[in-house]
């Protein structure tokens, strides 16, 4: 099954100030502030919600295809992805731009200070799937990018009769309460930690028996709480799966939405597709960075085995 995956690609730039902030901040010269941070430690980190997704889902054997924008400084990070088994066919270079980074400078009291350029990300709407020449697309993921190509892929899974998951995730603050409504009503289903749905409850003026009268599948997850999966009138809980360590939390989220579309992609039940989105994110807990994590897919199976019963299902996945 292809999946087409439509959020941001970003690279990340975190330093390190062996300081305090604070101690640099004169309160009474606040009208011409003017610092530099000497970092000792820098990492760029290839991030992005649609490499993050894809990146687990081709760990586990599905078939995602990014569709995005990106600048002159993405060559390394497609052969990354290609490497990985990441169709990036669909996406588009812009080439007087750069890929979208986010800066942060984090200092000795865990202060931030960072910046987001979006850069390239602000032409995705210049990428449609219908432009797309080659395989059919199964189902097409609406994550958050530039919040206009976020309504034009919305608008383009229905011309196309093509199922979407909406999964506005951080952009759920940016998008207007009819963007919202307008998203969920038209999704197969809706992808969302706990917190997005309270914001989609209030903006889009929609309760939880509507959106699960509109939605066939909706996904709520809840961090350390596990997941709970709405579908057919029905409630599952997914339990998490313990992590060894937690090194970073960042793209849990993305991994957990690999999982469970890779699932999704060999059609294998609901439950099951949760609990593979469990597992998948307890591997991203435990290292750092969003595609840092590292399995076969015969380790993925021996762990999952040691948790829940899969009556030999993932199989499949071999
Ligand atoms: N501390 C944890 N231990 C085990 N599993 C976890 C933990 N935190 C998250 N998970 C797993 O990851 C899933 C998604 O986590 P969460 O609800 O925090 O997503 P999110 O808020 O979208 O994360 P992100 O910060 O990536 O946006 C959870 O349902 C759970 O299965
Ligand atoms: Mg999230």
């Amino acid at each position: 099954m292809k999946v087409a995956l439509t959020g941001s690609i970003a690279y990340d730039y975190l330093m390190s100030f062996p300081g305090h902030f604070k101690e640099h901040i004169l309160a009474d010269k606040l009208e011409s502030i003017s610092l530099s941070f000497l970092v000792d430690k820098m990492v760029k980190r290839r991030g992005g919600i649609g490499p993050n997704i894809g990146y687990t889902m081709a760990l586990l054997g599905g078939d995602p295809i990014l569709f995005s924008t990106v600048g002159q400084d993405f060559d390394e990070y497609r052969s990354w992805l290609e490497d990985k088994g990441v169709d990036t066919s669909g996406v588009r270079v812009i080439e007087d731009d750069f890929t979208a980074s986010f800066f942060a400078t984090t200092d000795r009291d865990n202060s931030q200070i960072s910046s987001f350029y979006p850069g390239a990300m602000s032409y995705a709407a210049d990428v449609k799937i219908s432009d797309w020449k080659g395989e059919k697309i199964d189902l097409i993921v609406v994550s958050p990018t530039d919040p206009a190509a976020m309504n034009l892929y919305i608008d383009e899974a229905s011309e196309l009769d093509i199922p979407y998951l909406y999964d506005p995730s951080q952009q759920t603050v940016r998008l207007s309460g009819a963007d919202l409504r307008k998203g969920v009503e038209g999704a197969y289903g809706l992808f969302v930690n706990d917190y997005e749905f309270g914001l989609i409850e209030k903006h889009a003026e929609l309760s939880i028996d509507d959106i699960q009268n509109l939605v066939e599948i909706l996904v709520i997850t809840k961090g350390d709480q596990g997941s709970l999966i709405y579908v057919d009138g029905k409630e599952i809980l997914i339990p998490v799966v313990p992590p060894d360590k937690i090194i970073d939390p960042t793209g849990v989220g993305d991994a957990f939405r690999g999982g469970f579309l890779t699932g999704m992609s060999y059609d294998l039940d609901l439950e099951l597709c949760g609990k593979i989105g469990a597992l998948a994110a307890a591997y991203c807990l435990e290292t750092d960075g969003p595609q840092s994590h590292s399995y076969t897919k015969d380790e993925f199976i021996h762990r999952f085995r040691q948790h829940f019963d899969d009556q030999g299902k993932l199989e499949i996945l071999l």
